[in-house]
C-alpha cells in the first residue's frame, strides 16, 4: 500500500526512482509521481494512473538529477486524480512532500493553516504536512520537519525535499514502514527492500518515531527531538534476490509463485524439522517445558489469507494438542478488548510483516502481557520486530498481490508449530507427531502432483465458472482449505465466492443454489467422506454444477460431481495444500479468461498498512 523510494547520489535518480516504483508496483497503487531537484530547482511530475504514464511524460520532458524522490499512490483521502497524487508541494514550491499512512489530525492542521492564508489544492490528509514543513522552515530542513512532526497525529513514512537545500532528504517514520538502504557515495530510501535489492544489500529498517538525515555521503538519525540515535546495519536476506522479483518465463508474478511453492514450503522447514522422529527447533522462538504448561490459551491474529492459514493453524493444535486456540481477524482483535495476558501466546502471521492490523494487535496482546510470537516472510518488518519471537516462513519475496507461497509456508510452519508444542507437552499421541511430521515432509510433493495437473485444471475453469457468483464447500480441514479458495477467486476474477461450512448450507445459503450454479466442493478428509457426498447430493438436486476437489481415496464421491479434481494420497493434515493449489489455479485461470489484471487486481493493495 503506497511504495516510496528516495535516491541521492552521483547516479541519475529519475532513472533509479522509476525502476524502484516499478519494483514497488505490486503493493498496490492507483496514481503514481516523483520529485527531484534539477540544477537548484525542485521540478515534479505526477499523474494518475499507471506508471507507464508518468515514464512517458518524463521521456517527453526529461528531468537530470541526483537527487529524487518518487511515489506510488493507494487512495485513502481523496480519489485518485492528478492533483492527489503525490508528491505534495508546498505553495511556493520550496518543499516537496511524499507520504504513506494517514494524518489524521489533518483536516485540524488544514483549518489552522487556511486561517493563515495557506491554500490547499488538493483532497489529501499529505498536503498539510508540505504546508506544514513550509511555515517551520527558517532554513534548517531537518528542524523543519522535526517541528511539523510535533504537531502531527497518525502514521507516516514520509520524504521531504527542500529546494534550497539540494544536498539532504529527510525522511521519517512512525507506524509505516521506511528502510534506508546504503551505497558508495548514494544513499537510498524505500518501503521495502524490493526496491533497493539491484543497488545494495546494506540496509538499516528504521524504527518508529525516527528522524533520518540522508545525503549521498551520510546518514544520521534522530529522535523526533532531534537527539541523535544510533544506526544498526542489516542485510537485505540472500533470497531476496533480482531475479527473485523478477517474472523470468513466467507471464505473472501469481503462476511464477503458484509454482514456486514446493521449493518455498522444502525452504520454510530446512533447519528446523530436524528429522523423520519429528524434531523441531527455531532459531527465534523456544519456551520450556515450564513455560508451556503455564500456558492457557493461543490466539492467531492476521488478516486475509494469513488469517485463513490461522483458521487452519487453530484446527491443527487443537486436534492434536487439545489445547484452546482462537484464531482472529486482527482488525476485529484490536478493538474487542481481547482476553489476552500472562498466560497466553498471541501469534501474528504476515506475509509482508507490515500489516497495520497485525502489527497493532500483537502490540497490544504484548502490552497486556502475552508472550508474542510473529511469523513472517520478511525479516525485520514491524511485526518481526515488535514480538518477543519470531520464525520466518522463508518464501522468497511474494509480488503477486494474491498470496499463494506466502500461504503454504505459514502452513507448513504451523505444522512445525504444532510438532514443536507436542515435543513440549510430553502428552502429544505418537500417531499426531507421526501425522505432523509426514504432513510437513510430503507437502512439497503433494503441491508438485497438483501442479502436474495445471492443464486438466485450466480446462475446468470452461465448465464451471461462467457464473457471478459461487460457493466453495467442506468441512473441517476441507472448510479451512474452502476459505482461502473463495478468497482467490473472488480477489482476482471479481466473481462473488463464499466459502460454506458444508452444514451451513441448508441454514439458509442452499436458497441460492438454482440451475447451474458453480459449487467447488472439497473431499479430503476421509471420515467426513460420507458426508461430502450427501452435502454434494443436495446441491446437485438443486441443479448446482459441482467441480469435486477430492484425495484419490474418495473415488466413489467424483461419480456424483460434475467435473473431478483428484489431489493423490498423503497425510490427512497435509491434503489442504494440494487442494489449495487447486483452487490458485482455478482462480488464476478464470482471472485469466476473463481479461483481470491478474497480478495487480483493482482497489487492493499487497500490504496494507493503514486501517
Ligand atoms: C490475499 O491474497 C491477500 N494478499 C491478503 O488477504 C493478505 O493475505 C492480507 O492482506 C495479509 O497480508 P500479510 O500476510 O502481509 O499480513
Amino acid at each position: 500500500m503506497c511504495g516510496i523510494i528516495g535516491y541521492i547520489g552521483y547516479r541519475e535518480a529519475v532513472k533509479i526512482i522509476l525502476d524502484g516504483l516499478e519494483c514497488l508496483e505490486y503493493r498496490g497503487y492507483d496514481s503514481t509521481g516523483l520529485a527531484a531537484i534539477e540544477n537548484g530547482k525542485l521540478l515534479y511530475r505526477k499523474n494518475v494512473g499507471r506508471l507507464s504514464v508518468l515514464k512517458d511524460s518524463i521521456d517527453k520532458d526529461p528531468i537530470t538529477a541526483n537527487i529524487g524522490i518518487g511515489h506510488n499512490r493507494w487512495a485513502t483521502h481523496g480519489k485518485p486524480s492528478d492533483i492527489n497524487a503525490h508528491p505534495h508541494l508546498s505553495s511556493d514550491g520550496l518543499i516537496s512532500v511524499i507520504h504513506n499512512g494517514i494524518i489524521e489530525n489533518y483536516l485540524e492542521l488544514k483549518a489552522a493553516l487556511e486561517a493563515k492564508g495557506v491554500e490547499f489544492v488538493s483532497e489529501t490528509d499529505t498536503e498539510v504536512v508540505a504546508h506544514l514543513i513550509r511555515e517551520k522552515y527558517k532554513g534548517d530542513l531537518l528542524s523543519a520537519v522535526s517541528e511539523a512532526l510535533s504537531e502531527i497525529r497518525g502514521a507516516y513514512a514520509l520524504c521531504v525535499l527542500c529546494e534550497s537545500e539540494p544536498g539532504r532528504i529527510i525522511a521519517a517514520k512512525l507506524a509505516s514502514p521506511l528502510i534506508i538502504g546504503f551505497g558508495d557515495a548514494e544513499n537510498f530510501v524505500a518501503s521495502d527492500s524490493t526496491a533497493l535489492a539491484a543497488h545494495t544489500r546494506r540496509i538499516c529498517n528504521l524504527n518508529d518515531r525516527v528522524i533520518a538525515d540522508v545525503t549521498a555521503e551520510s546518514v544520521h538519525l534522530y529522535d523526533l527531538d532531534l537527539k541523535p540515535l544510533e544506526l544498526v546495519e542489516e542485510h537485505i536476506p540472500d533470497e531476496w534476490t533480482q531475479e527473485a522479483v523478477a517474472l523470468g518465463e513466467y507471464s505473472h508474478f501469481m503462476l511464477k509463485e503458484i509454482h514456486e511453492q514446493p521449493q518455498a514450503i522444502r525452504n520454510a522447514a530446512m533447519g528446523k524439522l530436524g528429522s523423520k522422529d519429528g524434531s523441531v527447533a527455531f532459531d527465534g522462538f523456544s519456551f520450556t517445558k515450564e513455560e508451556y504448561k503455564k500456558l492457557k490459551r493461543i490466539d492467531i491474529v492476521a488478516c486475509g489469507t494469513a488469517y485463513f492459514a490461522g483458521v487452519f493453524g487453530k484446527y491443527l493444535i487443537e486436534k492434536h494438542l487439545r489445547i484452546p486456540v482462537e484464531a482472529c481477524i486482527a482488525s476485529e482483535f484490536r478493538y474487542k478488548n481481547p482476553i489476552v495476558g500472562e498466560g497466553s501466546l498471541v501469534i501474528a502471521i504476515s506475509q509482508s510483516g507490515e500489516t497495520m492490523d497485525t502489527l497493532e494487535s500483537l502490540k497490544l496482546a504484548k502490552a497486556r502481557g502475552a508472550k508474542t510470537l510473529a511469523i513472517t516472510n520478511v525479516l525485520g518488518s514491524q511485526i518481526d520486530r515488535a514480538a518477543d519471537y519470531r520464525i520466518y516462513t522463508m518464501a522468497g519475496p511474494e509480488i503477486a498481490v494474491a498470496s499463494t507461497k506466502a500461504y503454504s509456508t505459514q502452513v507448513e510452519i504451523l505444522y512445525l508449530l504444532a510438532l514443536y508444542f507436542g515435543s513440549l507437552s510430553e502428552s502429544m499421541p505418537a500417531e499426531s507427531v507421526e501425522a505432523l511430521t509426514n504432513a510437513a515432509m510430503q507437502a512439497p510433493d503433494a503441491v508438485s502432483y497438483v501442479l502436474g495437473q495445471e492443464k486438466a485444471i485450466e480446462q475446468a475453469t470452461e465448465e464451471i465458472f461462467k457464473s457471478s457468483r459461487m460457493f466453495f464447500i467442506g468441512r473441517g480441514a476441507d472448510y479451512c482449505a474452502s476459505l482461502e479458495g473463495a478468497l482467490k477467486l473472488k480477489e482476482i476474477s471479481y466473481i462473488h465466492a463464499e466459502a460454506y461450512p458444508s452444514g451451513e448450507l441448508k441454514h439458509g445459503p442452499i436458497a441460492l443454489i438454482e440451475e447451474g450454479t458453480p459449487i467447488v466442493a472439497l473431499a479430503t478428509q476421509p471420515e467426513l467422506y460420507d458426508k461430502a457426498l450427501s452435502n454434494i447430493k443436495e446441491v446437485k438436486a438443486r441443479g448446482a454444477k459441482v467441480l469435486l476437489i477430492a484425495r484419490d481415496s474418495a473415488a466413489y464421491i467424483a461419480r456424483e460431481a460434475d467435473i473431478s479434481i483428484m489431489i493423490g494420497e498423503m497425510e490427512d493434515d497435509a491434503a489442504i495444500l494440494p487442494a489449495v493449489c487447486v483452487m490458485q489455479l482455478l482462480s488464476y485461470y478464470t482471472a485469466l479468461k476473463l481479461g483481470r489484471d491478474v497480478d495487480k487486481p483493482r482497489n487492493l493493495a499487497k500490504s496494507v498498512t493503514v486501517e
